[in-house]
C-alpha cells in the first residue's frame, strides 16, 4: 500500500504542533529498551518530536514529554517501566509532564490493561504499528487534552519519509524489513511486530546514499531476520521493483558495498536455517561488509532446539559454522544464548557448552530464559526453576569470559583497522573506535581522526576493550 498520504498527515500534525511550541522552547526526554530496532524507532521519533520544536534532555525533571519506547522480550523491561512510572507520577502532578508510552510493550493487552488501571496518570498509548502518527496523537492530547490509546493488532504497513534524529554522525542502523514470521515458541516478537515484511529496495539504497552524502561511514541493516529479506514478496507474489539489481539480501549487500564513502557494512540477526551460499559468497566478495557475523544458537542441543521452532538441529548449525569459516576468510561469530528455555536437562544444557567450546565466538549475549505471556513456551510443562537457570547461566558464562580472555590475547600484536568513533566515555583524553570484528579498541589521538578508518597496532588488552596504539 502507498502510505504516503498518511505520512503527509502526520507534516501537517507535526506543523500544528510546532506552532503550538512557538516561543517556549519544550524540551523532552525519551527512554529507548530493547533492541537496535526499537533504537532506530526511537530515533525517527526524535526527529518528529524535534521538528515539533522540542529539544532533548537527558533530564526529566526539565522535561515537557517523557517519552518511553520499550521492549517486552525478556520480563526485565516490564519492571524497569513500572519502576520509572512509579517515579513519574509526582512530575505529573506537580508541572503537568506528558506522559507517551510506546513500543513492543504496548502490543501486549495485559500490559496497557495494568497501565490504565494503575497509572491512569499517563496520557498517550502506542504501539509498533502506529508510530509514524506519533505527531498526531501527541497533538490530540496537548491541544484537545484527550486520553490516547492508539493501538492496533494488524500487520502495519511501512512508512517511508519519516523525519529521523540519528545518534552518531558515523554509524547508522537501517531497518531493511519489520517484523517476524518465524514464531520461535520462547519468543514474543512475532505477536507484538506482525508479519514480516520487506523495505522496497530503492528505499533502502536511496537511504544509504543519502547517509553516504552526509558523512556516514558505517551501515547497520536491521531487521528480525534479515537474510530472508523478500523472501515472504517472492513467496506470495507480492510485486516489488529491483533496484540496483537488488532482488534478494545477498544482492542487497552487494549494492549497498558499491556505495562511495560507506566503509562498512553489518547486519543483525541472520537467522541460520536462511544462511544460503549466496549470502556467504557476498560476506566473502564484499570487502565493506565486515567479517564478524551474528549467528543466533538459542540453544545447542537438537531435541531443545526442535522444541525451541529454530528448525535446525546442532550439526546442522556446526556444519553452517564450518562452511563459512572456509569460505569467508578471518571470518568471526557473535551469537545469543537462550540457557533454561522448558525441558531442558543438564545433559542438553552440555550441548550448548559443546558448540560453544567448538565455535569459539567473538561475543555471545546470554540469557535466561523468561516465560512470555501468549507464547508456546509460556504453556510447556517443565518449567525450569530459577536456581537451576542461574546455575547455568554462571556456568555458561564463565565459560564464554575464559574463552574471549583467550581470544583477546590474540589481539595483542597484530594491526586492526578501527572506524574511530569519538572520545572514550571514561577518559576524554583518550578516543574510542572498533575493529571490524567489534571490539573496542581504546587509543591516544589526534581528534581529527573521528570518522576515519585507520591502522591501529594492539599494544595491551582488557577484558572489554583492547588498548592500541596510532601507526606512524
Ligand atoms: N530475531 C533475532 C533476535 C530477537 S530477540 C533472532 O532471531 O536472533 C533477541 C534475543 O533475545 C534472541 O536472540 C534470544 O536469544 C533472546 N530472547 C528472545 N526471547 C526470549 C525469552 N523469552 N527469554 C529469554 N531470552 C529471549
Ligand atoms: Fe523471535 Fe525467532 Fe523471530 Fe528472532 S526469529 S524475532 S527469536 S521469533
Ligand atoms: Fe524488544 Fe521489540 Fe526489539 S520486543 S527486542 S524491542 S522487537
Amino acid at each position: 500500500m502507498d502510505t504516503t498520504n498518511e505520512v503527509k498527515v502526520q507534516e501537517e500534525y507535526i506543523e500544528k504542533v510546532k506552532k503550538i511550541n512557538e516561543g517556549k522552547n519544550p524540551k523532552y526526554n525519551i527512554l529507548t529498551m530493547g533492541c537496535q530496532l526499537n533504537e532506530n524507532d526511537s530515533e525517527k521519533l526524535c526527529g518528529m518530536l524535534e521538528k515539533m520544536g522540542y529539544t532533548k534532555t537527558d533530564n526529566v525533571k526539565e522535561a515537557d514529554i517523557a517519552l518511553f519506547n520499550t521492549c517486552c522480550v525478556r520480563e526485565n523491561a516490564e519492571d524497569k517501566l513500572f519502576g520509572k512510572l512509579g517515579e513519574l507520577k509526582r512530575l505529573k502532578e506537580e508541572k503537568g509532564l506528558v506522559i507517551a508510552i510506546g513500543g513492543c510493550m504496548m502490543q501486549e493487552k495485559h500490559i496497557t490493561d495494568k497501565i490504565k488501571e494503575s497509572y491512569h496518570f499517563v496520557d498517550i498509548l502506542f504501539g509498533t504499528h502506529t508510530l509514524y502518527k506519533f505527531p498526531e496523537d501527541l497533538y490530540k492530547a496537548i491541544e484537545e487534552k484527550k486520553k490516547i490509546e492508539d493501538i492496533i493488532d494488524v500487520d502495519g504497513e511501512i512508512y517511508e519519509g519519516l523525519p529521523i534524529k540519528r545518534d552518531s554522525l558515523i554509524k547508522a542502523s537501517v531497518t531493511i524489513m519489520n517484523g517476524c514470521n518465524n514464531f520461535c515458541t520462547y519468543c514474543i516478537v512475532p505477536y507484538v511486530r506482525g508479519r514480516e515484511r520487506s523495505r522496497s529496495p530503492k528505499s533502502i539504497i536511496e537511504e544509504v546514499k543519502h547517509l553516504a552524502k552526509s558523512g556516514y561511514k558505517e551501515i547497520t541493516l536491521l531487521g528480525q531476520n534479515v537474510n530472508s529479506y523478500l523472501r515472504v514478496e517472492k513467496e506470495k507474489n507480492i510485486p516489488f521493483d529491483e533496484y540496483e539489481g537488488v532482488n534478494s539480501f545477498a544482492t542487497l549487500l552487494r549494492a549497498i558495498n558499491k556505495i562511495d564513502g560507506i566503509e562498512r557494512i553489518r547486519f543483525v540477526s541472520p537467522h541460520p536455517k536462511d544462511f544460503t551460499d549466496d549470502v556467504i559468497e557476498a560476506i566473502a566478495d564484499c570487502d565493506k561488509v565486515c567479517k564478524l557475523v551474528h549467528l543466533p544458537l538459542q540453544a545447542g542441543n537438537t531435541k531443545v532446539l526442535k522444541e525451541m521452532n529454530r528448525k535446525y538441529t546442532k550439526e546442522q548449525y556446526l556444519e553452517l559454522v564450518d562452511k563459512m569459516k572456509k569460505k569467508i576468510p578471518n571470518l568471526t561469530l557473535s551469537t545469543d544464548i537462550i540457557v533454561g528455555f522448558p525441558g531442558e536437562t543438564d545433559e542438553e544444557f552440555e550441548d550448548t557448552l559443546d558448540v560453544v567450546r567448538k565455535v569459539k565466538f567473538e561475543q555471545v549475549y546470554m540469557f535466561i530464559y523468561s516465560r512470555r505471556v501468549g507464547t508456546p513456551g509460556d504453556k510447556m510443562p517443565n518449567q525450569i526453576p530459577e536456581e537451576i537457570k542461574h546455575k547455568r547461566f554462571n556456568k555458561l558464562k564463565e565459560l564464554v569470559e575464559s574463552q574471549i580472555e583467550e581470544n583477546n590475547q590474540k589481539y595483542v600484536g597484530t594491526v586492526q583497522k578501527v572506524l574511530v568513533e569519538g572520545e572514550s566515555k571514561n577518559n576524554t583524553l583518550m578516543l574510542t573506535g572498533r575493529t571490524d570484528s567489534n571490539k573496542v579498541v581504546i587509543f591516544e589521538g589526534d581528534k581529527t581522526l573521528i570518522g576515519k578508518l585507520i591502522d591501529l597496532k594492539i599494544v595491551s588488552e582488557h577484558m572489554w576493550y583492547l588498548k592500541g596504539e596510532v601507526l606512524n
